[in-house]
C-alpha cells in the first residue's frame, strides 16, 4: 500500500467519475440527431443494457438495503456468469463484458483417479488432523470432486482433466507435530508411475491435462524453507501439469513455474460456524489490531534468512504492550472468537508469504492486513481482495498504527461492508459436497479457463 494520507482515494468516488464520463459520451452522441442515435443504439445496445444494469447494481448496493443486495446476488448467479460477486460487478462494470465461463456452462469434465489407499485414504485413517489442518485442501478438493455428479465423470475417455489425489501433508511423525514433507516427491512420483502404467492418459499428454494439489508453504517445491524449496524446484515430472497451490507471488519464482491456480488454505467450515455461533449476534469489535502466532523476539539467522524477514519481530518491538494492539505469541483455543472481536487482523508473512490468517480473518469479518510483499492472493481473478483487505508494505510496518488510524477515519466502514458480502466468505471455504461459489467451485471456474489443455477437446476440434 502506498501511504498517501493527503489524498485518500475512495473507489466510490472513482466509480462515480467513471459513470459521469460514460454519461457525457452518451449525450455527445445523441446530439448528432435521431438517426445517429438509433444506429448508435443498435450498435451498442448491449453496452447500454450493461450500463444500466451496472447502474442498478451500483445504486442498490450503496443503498445498503439488505433485500436489494440479495436480489442482486441471485440475479447475477441466474445469469450464470463467472461474476457471482456483486461487488465485482459494481466496482468494475467493464468486467461484465468478459465472456462468461463456468465449469457448468462449458460442460467441463474431470476424471478422479482411484488410487490405492496408501496414496490417500490411509493417511486420513491414521490421523484426524489430515482432513482439517491448514494444508488439508488436498483432502477437501478430492472429497468435493468425488461428491460432484455434474463435473466429475466416471468415464476417463470423456474427461478434460485428470485429478491425481495424493495426500502428501499428513505425515505428522515429526517432533513438533508439523507435517514432514520429506516423502512428498517420492509419494507423488510413485503415484505418477502407477497411473502412467495402469492408464494411457498420462503418457499421451505427458501429464499436461493432469491436476495436483500442493497446499504447502512453497507449493510443489515441497519444502518449508524458501532457499531449499528453490534449490529443489518443482519435480520435473510435475512441471507440465496444473498445480493447485496456496503459494503465489506476483513475480517470477521457481516454485510457481508450472501452470497453477492460487487457492485458499484450508479452514474447516464447521470451525467458522462454531465460532460464529458462540459470539453474540450484535457483538462489538472491541480489539482494534489483532495478531496471535509465532513472533520471535530475536529471530534466529537460519542460513542467512530470518523468520518473517523480521517483520513480525518489528511489529512486536514497536507495538507489543500498546493498548490498542492485541499481540500474542502463544496458542489459545479461543483464537477464532478473538478474531470475531477484532477490527483489524494482521496477516504478516511467515516463512512463506501466505498464511491461514488471510482466510480466517476474512470469513470472520476482521479486515485482513496483508503484510507480505509481492503476495498473490487466492482467486485474485474473481475475488476482489483490494475491496475486502488492506495491504501494507513490509517496510511500512513501523507506521502501522498511523496507517490503520487513517483507514479507521476514512474507508474502514466501506471495507467492513464489503466483507459482509456472503460471496467473499463462500469463495474462501471448501465444502463437501461442493456448493455454488465455494472454493472448489472457484477452482473449477479457473480450470474451465484452461480447457485449451484438454486432449479430448483438441481432438474434437482437429477432426
Ligand atoms: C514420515 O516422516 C519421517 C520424518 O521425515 C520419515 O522418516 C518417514 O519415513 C516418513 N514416513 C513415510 C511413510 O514416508
Ligand atoms: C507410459 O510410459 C512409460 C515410460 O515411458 C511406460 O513405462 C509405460 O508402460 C507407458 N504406459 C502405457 C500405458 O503405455
Ligand atoms: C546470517 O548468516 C549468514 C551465514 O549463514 C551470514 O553470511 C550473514 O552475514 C548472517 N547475517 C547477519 C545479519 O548476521
Ligand atoms: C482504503 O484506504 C486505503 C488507504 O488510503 C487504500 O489503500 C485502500 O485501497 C482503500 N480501500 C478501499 C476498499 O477503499
Amino acid at each position: 500500500m502506498s501511504l498517501d494520507i493527503k489524498r485518500p482515494i475512495s473507489n466510490k468516488t472513482k466509480k462515480k467519475t467513471g459513470f459521469i464520463v460514460n454519461m457525457q459520451q452518451l449525450n455527445h452522441n445523441n446530439r448528432g440527431g435521431n438517426n445517429l442515435f438509433i444506429v448508435f443504439f443498435r450498435h451498442y445496445y448491449r453496452w447500454i443494457l450493461w450500463f444500466f444494469l451496472s447502474l442498478y447494481f451500483f445504486t442498490s448496493y450503496f443503498a445498503g438495503d439488505q433485500s436489494t443486495t440479495i436480489t442482486t446476488t441471485s440475479l447475477i448467479s441466474n445469469h450464470k456468469t463467472s461474476l457471482s460477486l456483486p461487488s465485482h460487478a459494481l466496482i468494475e462494470s467493464s468486467a461484465i463484458v468478459k465472456p462468461a465461463h463456468t465449469s457448468i456452462s462449458s460442460g467441463m469434465k474431470i476424471y478422479v483417479y482411484d488410487l490405492p489407499a496408501r496414496f490417500n485414504a490411509d493417511w486420513v485413517m491414521s490421523s484426524d488432523r489430515c482432513a482439517s489442518h491448514l494444508f488439508a485442501a488436498e483432502v477437501a478438493i478430492h472429497r468435493a470432486l468425488l461428491s460432484d455428479s455434474n463435473v466429475r465423470t466416471l468415464d476417463p475417455e470423456e474427461a478434460d482433466f485428470f485429478f491425481v489425489p495424493v495426500y502428501v501433508s499428513c505425515n505428522f511423525s515429526t517432533a513438533n507435530g508439523f507435517p514432514s514433507l520429506s516423502h512428498a516427491r517420492s509419494l507423488i512420483s510413485s503415484a505418477v508411475d502407477f497411473i502412467s502404467e495402469s492408464y494411457p492418459f498420462w503418457n499421451r499428454t505427458r501429464g499436461s491435462d493432469h491436476v495436483f494439489v500442493a497446499s504447502h508453504d512453497f507449493g510443489a517445491c515441497f519444502h518449508a524453507m524458501e532457499d531449499m524449496a528453490i534449490e529443489a524446484g518443482i519435480p520435473e515430472f510435475m512441471k507440465k501439469s496444473i498445480i493447485l497451490q496456496t503459494f503465489g507471488v506476483n513475480y517470477k519464482h521457481p516454485c510457481q513455474e508450472a501452470e497453477h491456480v492460487v487457492i485458499p488454505p484450508y479452514i474447516p467450515p464447521e470451525s467458522v460456524q462454531r465460532a460464529t455461533n458462540k459470539a453474540p449476534a450484535n457483538r462489538r469489535r472491541d480489539i482494534w489490531a489483532f495478531f496471535r502466532g509465532k513472533m520471535e523476539v530475536n529471530p534466529k539467522n537460519i542460513s542467512g534468512r530470518y523468520y518473517s524477514k523480521g517483520v513480525r519481530t518489528a511489529i512486536l518491538k514497536k507495538y507489543g504492550g500498546r493498548r490498542r494492539f492485541h499481540l500474542n505469541r502463544h496458542r489459545f483455543a479461543g483464537y477464532r472468537e478473538e478474531i470475531l472481536r477484532s477490527v483489524f487482523c494482521l496477516c504478516p508473512l511467515g516463512w512463506a508469504p501466505w498464511s491461514p490468517r488471510l482466510v480466517e480473518s476474512a470469513v470472520l469479518g476482521c479486515v485482513p492486513i496483508v503484510i507480505a510483499d509481492g503476495i498473490q492472493l487466492p482467486f485474485s481473478e474473481t475475488v476482489r481482495w483490494p475491496e475486502i483487505s488492506l495491504t501494507v508494505a513490509e517496510k511500512d510496518v513501523r507506521n502501522l498504527r498511523k496507517i490503520l488510524e487513517h483507514v479507521t477515519a476514512t474507508n474502514l466502514s466501506t471495507i467492513q461492508r464489503n466483507l459482509r458480502e456472503p460471496a467473499f466468505k463462500r469463495a474462501l471455504l471448501y465444502n463437501v459436497p461442493m456448493t455454488e461459489g465455494d472454493a472448489t467451485w472457484h477452482i473449477l471456474d479457473a480450470l474451465s479457463r484452461k480447457l485449451d489443455r484438454s486432449y479430448r477437446r483438441s481432438r474434437v476440434l482437429s477432426q
